[in-house]
């Protein structure tokens, strides 16, 4: 599938459906009361497992935390390290934030995202499109390396 080409969910190739309709699910699970703006993600490991997320919004709302983030914490902390894909879905099909990009180039130099509104269009981006140069470990000299 190249990039940037939009296309119908029913012509998704499966592991991209499996992983859509957790997003879809997670969605549905959102705790957002304040900005009423739900947000679904499920992100794909190395070893082929998925993990979803909903944004948890908090009346402090700096504590609120995105979809690909809770997504990106269950995995991290279930010992899934490497990320292989992410699906994220909102209403209009909204691009994963600035804070969640830099989250993922840590579990993965690029990967596949694909992005979903809830009409059933989609569209297939990448990390490296959407963070071209992220915040690089090296830059951490005493912890450059560790994984
Ligand atoms: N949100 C996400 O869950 N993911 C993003 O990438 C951007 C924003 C959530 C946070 C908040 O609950 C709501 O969307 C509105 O910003």
């Amino acid at each position: 599938m190249t990039q940037r080409e939009i296309v119908d969910r029913q012509h998704l190739p499966l592991e991209w459906r499996v992983l859509l309709a957790a997003a879809t699910e997670a969605r549905a699970r959102a705790h957002a009361p304040y900005s009423q703006f739900p947000v679904g993600a499920a992100v794909q490991t190395a070893t082929g497992r998925v993990f979803s997320g909903c944004n948890v919004e908090n009346a402090s709302s700096g504590l609120t935390v995105c979809a690909e983030r809770v997504a990106i914490w269950k995995a991290v902390s279930q010992g899934e390290k490497v990320l292989t894909a992410l699906a994220v879905i909102t209403e209009g099909g909204a691009t994963p934030c600035g804070a969640c990009r830099q989250v993922l180039s840590e579990f993965a130099e690029d990967l596949p995202i694909l992005v979903a509104d809830t009409k059933g269009q989609v569209w297939i981006t990448s990390l490296r499109e959407l963070l071209p140069a992220p915040f690089p470990r090296i830059n951490l000299p005493d912890l450059a390396g560790e994984g």
